[in-house]
């Protein structure tokens, strides 16, 4: 599959690593330009280039977005048409600055993303996990069972089902928690399962839901 990757930082770098691993094509964009990331692709090898922001998102099946949140209305919307887009910002205030919509809890940052990006199918993934342990505790030797939970929530269930089909091929389990709303408001900072360590079993008893691949 071919998934362009926008944020080459700790999260960005280390899911693209995974990715060419399971045999992915890759391009990854970032802020500064192509050419900032050629330390990165020569490590990624032959099947990751590095592309502009909108050729990235272009290239992808699934694009994968991991940038400050506060930077997400840069993106250029009309390159994310038609696209499977896994969004695993997270708001962080004294990063991104004060969004009183979400301090007051009227909305969510993925469904901010998804009003910004409208041609795309959202998938909200890969929020709760730590980058060092992204890049440390996929074992695909383990049964899903086994596995870290990466947790995934949209409102399309075809695009869910191709995350969790990637989730899966990088040695973690995909636990579903959700609609964008609900199931996503389940995955931000200080929620009950982020930076968790948990199995999807574990989890789900965390969450009530029988919401597992
Ligand atoms: N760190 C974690 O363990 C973790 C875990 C789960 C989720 N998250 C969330 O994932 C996101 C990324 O976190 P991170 O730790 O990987 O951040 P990071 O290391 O600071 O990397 C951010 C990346 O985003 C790029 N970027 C910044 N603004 C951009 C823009 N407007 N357009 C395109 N690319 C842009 C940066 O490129 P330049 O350097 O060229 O600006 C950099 O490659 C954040 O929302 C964070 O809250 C982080």
């Amino acid at each position: 599959m071919r998934i362009g990757i926008i944020g080459a930082g700790n999260i960005g770098a280390n899911a693209a690593k995974l990715f060419v691993k399971a045999g992915h094509e890759i391009a990854v964009a970032n802020s500064r330009g192509a050419e900032t990331l050629k330390d990165l692709i020569a490590e990624l090898g032959e099947n990751a280039q590095a592309f502009s922001i909108e050729d990235a998102a272009k290239f992808g099946e699934i694009v994968f977005i991991s940038i400050p949140f506060g930077r997400y209305k840069t993106l250029p919307a009309d390159a994310f048409d038609g696209k499977i887009v896994v969004d695993s910002n997270n708001y962080y205030s004294d990063r991104d600055g004060n969004y009183a919509e979400l301090d007051d809890n009227k909305t969510t940052s993925s469904e901010m993303l998804a009003e910004h990006l409208p041609g795309a199918k959202i998938v909200k993934g890969f929020n709760t996990i730590w980058f060092e342990h992204l890049k440390t505790q996929g074992d695909v030797s383990l049964t899903t069972d086994e596995r870290r939970a990466i947790f995934i929530a949209g409102d399309d269930a075809e695009a869910k089902k191709l995350v969790a089909r990637l989730i899966e091929e990088i040695g973690f389990a995909a636990v579903d928690t959700g609609d964008l709303r609900d199931g996503g408001a389940t995955q931000q900072p200080d929620t009950a399962i982020y930076n968790q360590n948990l199995t999807g079993s574990e989890a789900q008893a965390i969450l009530g839901s029988e919401g597992g691949y």
